[in-house]
Formats: C-alpha cells, structure tokens, sequence
C-alpha cells in the first residue's frame, strides 16, 4: 500500500523535472505509428471500427486491451468492468463471453450503439496481418489465471505471430508470456524511472530496473512526460526502442525526437505516406 502510493505521489511529480522536446514534419519519417484503443480519436475505444479507422489512417500499429471473461474468452476492453464503455454494468470476469455480447458501446455522446465489445479473436480476423497488433494485458492481480496461455493460442490460431506483439506493465505477465512463447515479440509499459535510481514506476508499484532483467523485450513503452534525452540514449545503447504514451496530435507535447515510436488517439495527424 505505501509503496503503491508513493509509486502515485512520485508519478504526479515526474514531469516536472522534464523538458518538453518538439517534433517537426520532418522528423516523423521512419517512426512507429501506435493507434492507441485502435484509433480512440476517431471511433469508440477498442472497437472493430476504431481498429479499421486506425489501419485506414495508416498505423504501423494498433494497440488494444484485453480481459478474461468467466467462461474463458479474450474480451477487448480497456477497464475492467464495461461501466465506463458500454450500456451495462459489472466486471469482464464475472461475465460471460454471451452476457458481454449483447452489451452495446456507448458512443462520444454516452449513446448506446449497435455495435458490441469484440472478441480478440474477432480483432485478429479483422487485422489479419494488414498492420501489426500491440495487446495490453492489464495488471491482473489472481483475477485472470492462465490469460498468457490461452493469448498465446489466440495468437496461434490465427497464425499470427509475425504481426503481434504483447504488452504490459506486469512483470510476471512478461515473464510468463516468454516462459511460455519465447518466440513471442514483448514490450514493457512504464510510467517513469526514478532519476539517478534503478527503479521504475511500474504501473502501481515501483520495480526494480536493470536491463538484463529485461532483456527478452524489445520495447520500452514510456509515458511521455517522464522521459529525458540521457535515458533515451541509455535504453537505445542497450539495444531497446523506445515509444511514448498517450498523444493526440504530434504538436501536443512533449514529443521525443529521438524515440522509436508515438501511441497515439489519433494517428490519422501522424501517419506519413506509406
Ligand atoms: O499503450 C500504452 C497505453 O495503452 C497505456 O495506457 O491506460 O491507455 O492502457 P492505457
Ligand atoms: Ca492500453
């Protein structure tokens, strides 16, 4: 509990110790375009639609969340409950893939529309290798036993290990994940790095840092106010991309030069001419 509140105390403070960087036209070229929830800019969050208006706007990527259900399906969600996203109410694990179904997404303006929460599977279909997919799994505590395994067989079962790669500020997520499909493409979510400390905030808790813990992942995903050029170079001497969380459009800042890739709501204001 101390830990997980000072892990918030410090992550309220981290920005201020940063400068703000800016991005030109120029430099975009080359970077990895994320569509953040899909496209949550241009379509509800994590929908089928989302997705398609992101791939359409031209992402690399399309970034999305994942929840187990009771009756063991991938649920393609941000929160854990449906309150916030769609017409009902109640938690992603206390429910079935048919009860979660016939919920309805609410749109921009709170209306429900005929449009349902999808299925990772359903994601996968509609993807089908057109971009590259990045899954959340969310901090799960004991809620969601053996998610890493049946993702992987999602994942298999669409033949898709080429074009996803997996996300998440859980360690023993990662861990798991690698244990299991080390072939699997990783990459760890962080909210900041305490400076001059090897310790990362880590989502609620503060983790220790060394690269060698890491090193089976490929990415180092940093909330963008709480990155710094030194720390930039350090991750990229070590042989890791950086990409940064969560924009809008590439003018709200700060917006790192050097990093490897930009999540975003809106790729449509990023994306270059493929
Ligand atoms: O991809 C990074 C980002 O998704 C982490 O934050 O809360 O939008 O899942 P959140
Ligand atoms: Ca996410």
């Amino acid at each position: 509990m101390l830990c997980a509140s000072l892990a918030y105390v410090v992550s309220m403070f981290l920005p201020a110790f940063f400068v703000k960087a800016g991005l030109h036209n120029a430099q975009r070229e080359g970077k990895i375009i994320v569509g953040h929830r899909g496209a949550a800019g241009l379509a509800p969050e994590n929908t089928l639609a989302a997705i398609e208006r992101g791939i359409e706007a031209g992402a690399d990527m399309v970034e999305i969340d994942i929840h187990l259900t009771s009756d063991g399906y991938l649920i393609v969600c941000h929160d854990q409950t449906v309150d916030r996203t769609t017409d009902g109410e109640g938690r992603i694990c206390d429910m079935t893939l048919a009860q979660i179904k016939r919920l309805h997404v609410l749109n921009a303006w709170g209306q429900a529309i005929d449009v349902s929460l999808p299925t990772l599977d359903e994601v996968l279909t509609l993807v089908s290798g057109r971009c590259r997919v990045l899954i959340e799994i969310k901090r799960t505590g004991s809620l969601y036993q053996g998610i890493e395994q049946k993702l992987v067989n999602v994942i298999a079962a669409h033949n898709a290990q080429d074009w996803v790669v997996v996300q998440s500020f859980n360690d023993s997520v990662l861990f798991n994940l690698h244990h299991i499909a080390p072939e699997l493409l990783l990459e760890k979510l962080v909210v900041g790095k305490l400076p001059g400390l090897p310790l990362i905030i880590d989502g609620i808790s503060i983790v220790k840092f060394d690269y060698d813990k890491y090193d089976f992942v490929q990415s180092f995903n940093f909330y963008n106010h709480a990155l710094n050029a030194a720390l930039i170079d350090e991750i990229h001497a070590h042989g890791k991309q950086v990409k940064t969380w969560t924009h809008e459009g590439p003018e709200d800042q700060p917006c790192w030069q050097q990093v490897d890739g930009y999540i975003t709501n809106r790729p449509d204001l990023w994306s270059v001419a493929h």
